[in-house]
């Protein structure tokens, strides 16, 4: 669970996010939309416990975000593999920094996982050795195979194409619905905060704020994709950023 509560962060005098109010329940996952510098990353940031100066509350299972206490899934845009290691032992990094003998179960999930984003294959090859879906599939798998209390994803599947991007937002939501973690996913896309938010924050700013949450009937469907309403529900959340 997540629960953020008048949450205002300043880097030195600028004022970055003002009174941002935010619930995501234990399992669920929320879209986090909103035109480019009005603050997704920071807030992202103080749920990761990588900016830790701020005012007001943010609590992951009602206790306030400490990522010595808490295991944190970060997936962000540039993957952040380490080139000089294989597949498997980049996948396998979150979870070491975590914990220190690694265990015949945590294998097997990670095999498992890795099996699941279609990476069997390709445990031994080096991260210059993938495609960038490739290596962005390392970093799911590996944020996974922590088994976080809270999976955070900033923008992950905005350098891919499109195709590339569809079968990725796929495999997410499969793998995701068989973990179970709280989760914020940012996007730049309507598209695809329809896809991947059972609710999506529309956001603005700087400072950052949040405008709206809707409730969102098209989480993880692709195929009513050119019905009405989900058409009036993209143009809404169009206007709702546009007008901002
Ligand atoms: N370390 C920093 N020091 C000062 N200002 C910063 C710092 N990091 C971000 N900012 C500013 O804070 C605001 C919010 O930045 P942030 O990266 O959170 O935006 P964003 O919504 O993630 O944007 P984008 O969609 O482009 O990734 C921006 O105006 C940015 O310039
Ligand atoms: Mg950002």
């Amino acid at each position: 669970m997540i629960k953020v509560r008048n949450l205002v962060v300043y880097y030195g005098k600028f004022k970055a996010l003002s009174g941002i109010n935010l619930d995501v329940k234990k399992g669920g996952i929320i879209a986090l939309i909103g035109p480019s510098g009005c603050g997704k990353t920071t807030l992202l940031y103080v749920l990761g416990g990588i900016v830790a100066k701020y005012e007001g509350e943010v609590l992951i299972d009602g206790a306030p975000v400490d990522p010595k206490k808490q295991r944190i899934g970060l997936v962000l845009q540039d993957y952040g593999l380490l080139p000089w290691k294989r597949v498997w032992e980049n996948a396998l990094l979150g979870l070491k920094v975590k914990k220190k003998v690694i265990g015949k179960e945590d294998k097997e999930y990670a095999e498992y996982v890795l099996a699941r984003v279609g990476l069997s294959d390709f445990l031994k090859r080096y991260p210059g050795e993938l495609s960038g879906g490739q290596r962005q599939r390392v970093a799911i798998a590996r944020a996974f195979i922590m088994k976080p209390d809270i999976l955070l994803m900033d923008e992950p599947f905005s350098a891919l194409d499109a195709i590339t991007r569809e079968e990725m937002q796929d495999l997410f939501i499969d793998v995701w619905k068989g973990s179970s973690v709280s989760t914020v996913f940012v996007t730049h896309s309507t598209e695809e905060a329809m896809f991947v938010g059972e609710k999506i924050a529309v956001m603005t700013g700087p400072p950052g704020r949040i405008v709206e949450i809707v409730d969102n009937p098209f989480f993880s469907r692709r195929e009513i994709e050119d019905s009405d309403l989900y058409f009036s529900m993209k143009l809404k959340l169009k206007e709702l950023i546009k007008g901002m």
